[in-house]
């Protein structure tokens, strides 16, 4: 899709559907016979059209009520083949990057790219005025919303009837807009629909083994360095907590490494670790079979992380970033872990396992552990940890673990900017307690309440004192409810959060 700007306010222009952004109060204007104020735009196209966009609109009772459009077909072949009439908020005075006020032009791309598949439109123009493309993360959502919500999954499907994609996207607006938005909003939506590729693809082809490959494949791509640690490997390292959780599995399991180093030579280092469960049946703690059924989504942090650092490789952003994903299916066999087990985690600290189901925060131990040891400035793991946060906070935000107030104050703004709602959560030592074990260090499981609160607790025995963020994804990173940019099953959800996160840095 070409994305440029066409300065100029005449209608000498020839597009498939023309979109046009209006608030209520344009309308109305724009109504009032020989009115000073009423609207250029508007009256324009209503003049070039012999007055039908305002007579339809009327007919139709179009308020321009946000959350509203019309669509007209234009007759014969004039300028444009439809007209999209957007009804547009009031220009807010307050926070310009709040989630709302980003929000409302991702949904507009969700809208114009919704319409011009149902009518096989390909050249696509927005009128400026109400809303303004002089603001980079504006142009970015919409941008973001008119790919992202065009996504499918169709992998396993025998498609016969694509809707043709959009090619040209012209906004017609004097302001100079960035050359490089088009390219940031395009690596943006295209990492994310890595993660939801690989999300969505069934465990039995989405194993550890696979998640390597396509790592491997990042990093030959996009110049990064990876390192695969195998069984062995693992072993060696003595990262016996990961290991344990594969213990059932035919899988084998891996902790891979990349890294991204920018040209100009830094200091500054941010480790992001991704939960990498392929599937989580529970083990020998077995999840019932309603809260199984989408347990491939289990490696939604892995995901995350692999999608960050392909959008990375292409944005090169100036600090060094290092992606860890401990990898390996949680199945049941005849040697896998039994609840009471005992095992010894990569910084030597012994872990009774009392659920096998509370396998997540196994994994990612040891590659905390392993991002504090390689040395480095912040850390941020991505999980679907835990159930607990899902009642905590629904299934539109995840949770955001941390003592570092500015991280999180940071990451939930950049969320805002990415669409992307994230929450502070405490890190409640009061609950700390919960986690002893009679026989070992620590155990895997807390209390009957607070679950998101002690599994981060867990996490926070794994790092000593590197500035470190834990985000549970567990709500967000799977729909069964598509709305807008977001699509049904994996969302790649944190992909854009963390790279615009990086990108600030
Ligand atoms: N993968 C699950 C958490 C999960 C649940 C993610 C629903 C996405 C949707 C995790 O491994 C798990 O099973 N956690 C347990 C922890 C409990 C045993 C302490 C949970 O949340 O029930
Ligand atoms: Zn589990
Ligand atoms: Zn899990």
């Amino acid at each position: 899709m070409r994305v440029y700007a066409r300065k100029g306010k005449n209608l000498d222009f020839s597009t498939d559907l023309l979109v046009i952004p209006v608030t209520e109060h344009q309308l109305k204007q724009s109504s009032k016979k020989d009115s000073a104020t009423r609207t250029v735009t508007i009256a324009k196209v209503n003049q070039y059209f012999d007055n039908l966009p305002l007579r339809e609109l009327k007919r139709e009772a179009f308020k321009a009520k946000a959350q509203t459009h019309s669509l007209l077909r234009t007759p014969g072949d004039k300028m444009c083949k439809a007209i999209l009439f957007v009804g547009w908020p009031k220009k807010e005075k307050k926070d310009e990057n709040s989630f709302e006020a980003v929000m409302h032009y991702r949904k507009l791309g969700a809208l114009i790219s919704k319409t011009a598949a149902s009518l096989r439109l390909k050249r696509i123009t927005v009128l400026e005025e109400p809303c303004i493309f002089n603001e980079k993360e504006n142009l970015i959502a919409l941008i973001e919303g008119l790919n992202l919500s065009s996504y499918r999954f169709e992998k396993y499907k025998k498609v016969d009837d694509k809707a043709p994609s959009i090619t040209e996207l012209a906004l017609q607006t004097n302001k100079s807009i960035a050359k490089g938005v088009a390219k940031e909003a395009e690596v943006l939506c295209q990492a994310t629909m890595l993660a939801r590729d690989l999300v969505n693809m069934p465990a039995a082809d989405c194993t550890p083994s696979y998640l390597v490959r396509t790592a491997r494949s990042l990093a030959k791509k996009g110049g990064l360095r990876v390192q695969i640690f195998d069984r062995n490997r693992l072993k060696k390292i003595k990262a016996f907590s990961l290991l344990s959780v594969s213990e059932g599995s035919s899988e084998n399991p891996y902790l891979i490494k990349l890294t991204y180093k920018p040209k100009k030579r830094t200091t500054k280092v941010i480790s992001l670790v991704g939960k990498g469960i392929t599937f989580d049946s529970g083990g020998y703690s077995i999840k019932p079979s309603s809260g199984m059924m989408d347990m491939k989504c289990d490696m939604s942090g892995a995901a995350t992380v692999l999608a960050t650092m392909k959008a990375i490789a292409e944005l090169k952003p100036s600090v060094e970033v290092r992606a860890y994903v401990p990898t390996c299916e949680n199945m049941i066999n005849g040697k896998a872990t039994r609840p009471g087990d005992v095992v010894k985690a990569m910084n030597g600290k012994t872990i009774e396992i009392l659920n096998t189901d509370a396998e997540g925060r196994l994994i990612l131990a040891d590659a905390l552990v392993m991002a504090e040891k390689d040395g480095c400035d912040t850390i941020l793991d991505f999980a679907t940890l835990t159930g607990a946060c899902m009642v905590a906070l629904g299934d539109s935000y995840a949770g955001v673990f941390t003592k570092e107030e500015k991280l999180s104050e940071q990451l939930v703004k950049k969320g805002a900017l990415a669409g992307e709602r994230l929450w502070p959560m405490p890190l409640a030592e009061e609950y700390r307690e919960q986690l002893k074990s009679s026989i070992a260090d620590i155990k895997n499981i807390g209390g009957r309440f607070g679950g998101a609160i002690t599994a981060g607790l867990f996490l926070s025995e794994f790092v000593k004192d590197t500035p470190w963020a834990h985000i549970d994804i567990a709500g967000p990173a799977f729909t069964e409810a598509p709305k807008g940019h977001i699509t049904k099953g994996g969302v790649g959800f944190g992909v854009r959060t963390t790279t615009k996160y990086l990108l600030s840095l």
